[in-house]
């Protein structure tokens, strides 16, 4: 089962060292690998199918695994003791005829001829040809870009060719593709979506491997043309309202221009455009792909109506807000008349000013000011202290 079944090493070093016996190549003994040449995939387990022949008066000692071929005299190194094998390397074979390894996890680098080796009690066996691995990987080959309604062929490459059963399976942004499968190794996309960008990647069933992911960058022409405007659209002569061109494209429209609704000639360019005149704008979005219009949208002037026209014309949620400004600023306004004539009237009383200032910091409360301005015209209330105000 395992290469420790080997003969005590004292007696093959010995052997070897001396040269007791000659090469076994042309004393009827034979090695065969079938098949001769192996393609596996990168995290892989490997079968390296195996017999061997030799005289039947001979007993053998010794069966293993190299990769290096036989120099005269050379005790040549057995897999199952290198490191880089001896946990993934499995003899599946016999001291008889099959001499059947398998080789677990293979990596790029296991890429090797590798050499079944025998020896007897007569000879040794140090044939010349072995068995090819060619371990691959996987990689996504495609176009970098492509633009929409274009045919593309995505390509999942291995750099041997892997047997005829292995059936390819395609992800886009780590989503299993189920449709659209052409050849074994090949995707197919037939009229190219912009739906199709993504990260492609593939793998063989039932293995681990996956490729790396590959970016496929799908290019179309401007859709989904709009304009945005600051505010609502209705000003007063004098003002200017912004319009901005907005749009999905890929890559992303750098170029607009800027159209008033039945003329033929632009009025504008540059994603943002002012607007000072009434008129039905849109704006249309290039880029190297074509270009798409957006709908049209109302810009109207108010004339000579000064400023009150906004106030009427803005819309209700502002004109309310409006109104309740207009309220407050005139609150405050009488606030600071009245408590300027109340300063004024007591200035000379330098203390009682300073109590009643104070007060008024203290408590917003409207009762309360009402209280005070109703009784500045009644000094005779004031002097007698400031606790009143504090109570009222
Ligand atoms: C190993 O060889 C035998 C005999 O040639 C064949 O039947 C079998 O399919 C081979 N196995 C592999 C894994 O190649
Ligand atoms: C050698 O042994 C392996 C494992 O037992 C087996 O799969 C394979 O078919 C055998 N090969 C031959 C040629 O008998
Ligand atoms: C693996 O296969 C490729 C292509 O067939 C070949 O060029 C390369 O030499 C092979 N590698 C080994 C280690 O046999
Ligand atoms: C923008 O697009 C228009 C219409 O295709 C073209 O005439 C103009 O030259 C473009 N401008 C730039 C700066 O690409
Ligand atoms: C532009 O022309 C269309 C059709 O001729 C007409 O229905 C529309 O009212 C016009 N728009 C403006 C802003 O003149």
């Amino acid at each position: 089962m395992s290469l420790i079944m080997a003969p005590p090493l004292p007696l093959v070093f010995l052997l070897i060292i001396h040269g007791v016996f000659s090469d076994c190549d042309d004393c009827g003994g034979s090695v065969s690998y079938s098949p001769s040449h192996i393609c596996a995939l990168k995290d892989s387990t490997v079968i390296m199918n195996c017999t061997y022949k030799y005289p039947t008066r001979h007993q053998i000692r010794k069966v293993f695994w190299t990769k290096t071929l036989a120099k005269d005299n050379d005790e040549l190194p057995d897999l199952s003791e290198d490191p880089e094998y001896s946990q993934r390397l499995q003899y599946l074979g016999d001291k008889q005829q099959n001499c059947t390894v398998r080789l677990s996890h293979v990596t790029l680098k296991d890429s090797h001829e590798y050499y079944f080796r025998f020896i007897s009690n007569k000879d040794k066996w140090t044939g010349t040809s072995g068995v090819t691995l060619n371990v691959t990987d996987l990689q996504v080959e495609s176009p970098e870009r492509v633009t929409e309604g274009d045919s593309v062929r995505l390509t999942c490459k291995s750099s041997c060719t892997l047997t005829d059963r292995a059936t390819f399976i395609w992800s886009r942004n780590s989503q299993p593709l189920t449709e659209r499968r052409d050849r074994n190794n090949e995707l197919l996309l037939q009229s190219v979506r912009r739906e199709d960008a993504g990260r492609y990647s593939c793998a063989v069933h039932g293995h681990h491997h996956i490729s790396p992911d590959v970016h496929l960058n799908v290019m179309y022409p401007p859709r989904s043309v709009s304009v945005l405007m600051s505010g609502s659209g209705v000003i007063v002569e004098g003002d200017s309202v912004t319009l901005s061109c907005s749009s999905d494209s890929n890559p992303p429209a750098l170029n607009f221009s800027w159209f008033k609704e039945n003329e033929t000639s632009a009025v504008g360019s540059g994603q943002s455009f002012s607007a000072l005149q009434s008129g039905r704008f849109y704006c249309q979005a290039h880029n190297q792909h074509g270009s798409q219009r957006s709908d049209a949208v109302t810009v109207t002037v108010h004339h000579g109506a000064g400023r009150n026209v906004i106030v009427i014309t803005a819309a209700s949620g502002g004109l309310f807000f409006i109104i309740f400004i207009i309220i407050i600023l005139f609150i405050i306004q009488r606030k600071m008349m009245t408590r300027r004539s109340a300063i004024h009237e007591y200035e000379n009383d330098e203390p009682r000013a300073g109590t009643y200032t104070a007060l008024e910091l203290k408590s917003r409360s409207p009762d309360l000011y009402d209280t005070l301005t109703t009784v500045h015209p009644r000094p005779a209330v004031l002097q007698s202290g400031s606790s009143e105000y504090e109570n009222p």
